[in-house]
């Protein structure tokens, strides 16, 4: 087969390394460290009595309870097969191979890689001293049609706006461009306000905002969603492939979300180890960035990442997200799995003399 030109410029996804035995310690994919409640898969499973009928397609059922826990409509939301899907969704919807995209470097990469498949030529904007996405350099670079991609919090480096600085940028943008808003991690962060998705939708007509169930537990099951205007999700519906998501994962992703209890859980379990990890690696004279997400970014010296994998604890390398190798990404584990992370730092520490 001949592939397209544009596959010259595209390099494939890369993932955390997945987990190949059970004794790894796995902190390198931002997932959620606990399984969700047994009760729940449990009770989902009943959907695969009708394993041999097409389902609906559109999750009408998971909208609903989306777009009550948001105060939107069931007609504002749209499903994916993980909220990548939704990105690429957007992309085939509302941005021409000639817009102007604007990428903060370093943020998501699925961005980028699916701009770049749609033709675009990307304008990269700048991270300031402490890694904040720099919003008035992507003001200095937005022109009319622009499409911009903002990760709040940002990935690989866990940093927030509060929504008054959203709200604030993207009033000053120009009128026709278009924003992709990823709250993938917004769970974590202190920012975190349902409420104000109701306000946000209503006033910006050029907006779309994703979310997931990957970093609550339910990463393999891949299912996502994006919300926005309701004449938006009409042209994103002609994009979606036919049963893009399917029954189990829409199930138990419904039966997730009735539970706040777990997902609550989830939260402030991150939060607090988040505190406390942050600061037990400061003290070994480490930086660590303040993180609003379920990961922290650190920098230290190169090759810790292969050192702390002899020791059966996988974190990630950021060279792969642009910044330098001696930047490291590491998701919040449960208690114990991040004390022995601890650990193993200061002895890796101590052993190679950094
Ligand atoms: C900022 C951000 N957005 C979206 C995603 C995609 O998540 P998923 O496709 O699993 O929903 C990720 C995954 O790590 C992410 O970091």
């Amino acid at each position: 087969l001949k592939q397209r030109k544009v596959l010259e410029k595209v390099k494939s996804y890369v993932g955390g390394k997945p987990i190949i035995d059970k004794k790894v310690i796995k902190l390198n994919s931002n997932e959620s460290p606990f399984m969700i409640p047994k009760k729940i898969i449990k009770k989902s499973l009943k959907c695969l009595k009708t394993l041999n009928r097409y389902h609906e397609p559109t999750g009408e059922f998971l909208r609903e309870e989306i777009a009550r826990k948001i105060e939107l409509k069931p007609d504002n939301i749209i499903l994916g097969n993980g909220s990548g899907e939704v990105i690429k969704m957007f992309i085939e919807s509302f941005v021409e191979p000639s817009q102007n995209v604007i990428i903060p470097s370093v943020t998501f990469s699925l961005y980028s890689i699916y701009s770049t498949l749609n033709g675009n030529n990307i304008v990269y904007t700048r991270l300031d001293n402490e890694l904040n996405i720099d919003l008035e350099d992507i003001l200095s670079k937005a022109t009319k049609n622009s499409v911009i991609f903002l990760a709040n919090p940002n990935n690989p480096t866990g940093k927030s706006f509060d929504y008054k600085t959203i709200i604030n940028f993207m009033e000053k943008l120009p009128k026709d461009a278009n924003i992709l808003l990823d709250e993938a991690y917004i769970e974590y962060s202190s920012h975190y306000n349902p409420k104000i998705y109701r306000e946000l939708i209503k006033r910006f007509e050029n907006l779309l905002i994703i979310k997931t169930f990957s970093k609550m537990g339910l990463a393999g099951l891949r299912i996502g969603y994006g919300f926005s205007r309701e004449e938006n999700i009409g042209e994103m519906n002609k994009v979606r492939p036919p049963f893009n998501t399917n029954i189990l994962a829409q199930t138990i992703a419904y039966n997730l979300l009735k539970d706040n209890k777990f997902i609550d859980k989830i939260r402030s379990h991150v939060i607090k180890e988040r505190e406390r990890l942050s600061n037990a690696i400061r003290e070994t004279n480490i930086k660590v960035y303040e993180s609003d997400a379920n990961f922290i970014l650190i920098k230290t010296k190169e090759g810790i990442d292969k050192e702390l994998e002899k020791k059966n604890i996988l974190i990630r390398n950021a060279y792969s997200f642009g910044l330098s190798s001696d930047y490291y990404r590491i998701t919040i584990g449960k208690k114990r799995e991040n004390s022995i992370l601890i650990k193993a730092l200061r002895e890796v520490l101590k052993w190679k003399k950094y």
